[in-house]
């Protein structure tokens, strides 16, 4: 497979990255994409819905990462949820951790911070305006993710089709794409849209190594091209599956369940099966030299 800029800024094999997931971005999860070749990446909640213990959590999580693999793994920090606050980041640092991704809220918080203790800044934008303050920033490249995409989306609903070019055309540092890609075909055509590396969440949910829930993974994998919808427009955007509304409707009523969104992208729908993350990376990496070569 073709080596980018993103595979030697972040020392890895393959310009592949799984992205943080809030509550299920675990050790495992991450160890078992960068033992592939991959980038995986630990969200300081993962494995940990208590945020009062996320400061031990992310300590241990990055500790048992680095027992599982001897390859680059990062951690994910939304900057909303940090605020001026540098103690997530300073267990990060002391761990040595190589690489960090940060969404949701202004590069310029902690950027230099981070480089000056020698980790690596990705950062996740869904506008080009935002990519360029990115790069003024001084973040070492931006992830450009489309509304496909699982989680919090951008207010403005743009495409990875269409964001992902013109981000290019935007900024000299390179652009990993995020939003919709699952498969070899993705990571083909992202860098034909000029991006130099794919981040993904969804398929990675519905691995062994993730500890999203049974059910949560079933769902993905049952879901079909319309499954997904966004919640929380105007306030709070999320995409997730449609099917879920509904049981939380159900489970509402039942004052003994909590209610709990499945969230995942429109991706959702080319997903067939349950696989370990490392067949995830191994699928894309076997199957992009076919790709190219069919072009
Ligand atoms: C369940 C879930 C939780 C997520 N949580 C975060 C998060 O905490 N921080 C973040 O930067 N991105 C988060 N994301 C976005 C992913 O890192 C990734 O960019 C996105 O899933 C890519 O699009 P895809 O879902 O089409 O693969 C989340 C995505 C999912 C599906």
């Amino acid at each position: 497979m073709k080596k980018t800029r993103i595979c030697e800024l972040l020392g890895i094999k393959y310009p592949i990255i799984q992205g943080g997931m809030s509550l299920i971005a675990s050790a495992e999860l991450a160890a078992a994409v960068s033992n592939a070749g991959g980038l995986g990446i630990i969200s300081p909640n993962g494995s940990e819905p208590d945020w009062g213990k996320v400061a031990e959590n992310l300590r241990s999580q990055i500790r048992k990462g680095k027992s599982l693999t001897d390859k680059p793994f990062g951690v994910n920090f939304p900057i909303h949820v940090l605020g001026q606050d540098r103690s997530l980041l300073d267990i990060a640092i002391e761990e040595g951790v190589p690489v960090v991704t940060t969404g949701a809220g202004s590069p310029a918080l902690h950027t230099s911070y981070l480089q000056e203790h020698g980790v690596r800044v990705l950062h996740l934008v869904a506008s080009v305006k935002h990519a360029k303050g990115a790069e003024k920033s001084g973040v070492d490249a931006v992830i450009a993710e489309g509304y496909e995409s699982g989680g919090i989306n951008g207010p403005d609903e743009l495409t990875t089709f269409v964001l992902v070019p013109q981000v290019v055309d935007a900024v000299s540092i390179p652009v990993i794409a995020a939003g919709g890609i699952c498969d070899a075909r993705g990571l083909v055509a992202a860098l034909a849209l000029g991006a130099e590396g794919v981040q993904m969440g969804t398929v990675f949910i519905t691995t062994n190594e993730c500890i999203a829930d049974q059910d949560y993974k079933d769902a993905i994998v049952a879901a079909n091209d319309t499954a997904t919808i966004i919640t929380g427009r105007g306030s709070l955007p999320i995409r997730g599956l449609k099917s879920e509304l509904i049981t939380q409707g159900q489970r509402t009523a039942e004052a003994d369940i909590a209610p709990r969104q499945m969230i995942c992208g429109a991706v959702a729908g080319m997903i067939n099966e349950i696989v370990s993350a490392g067949d995830v990376v191994r699928n894309i990496v076997q199957g992009y030299d076919r790709i190219v070569a069919g072009l």
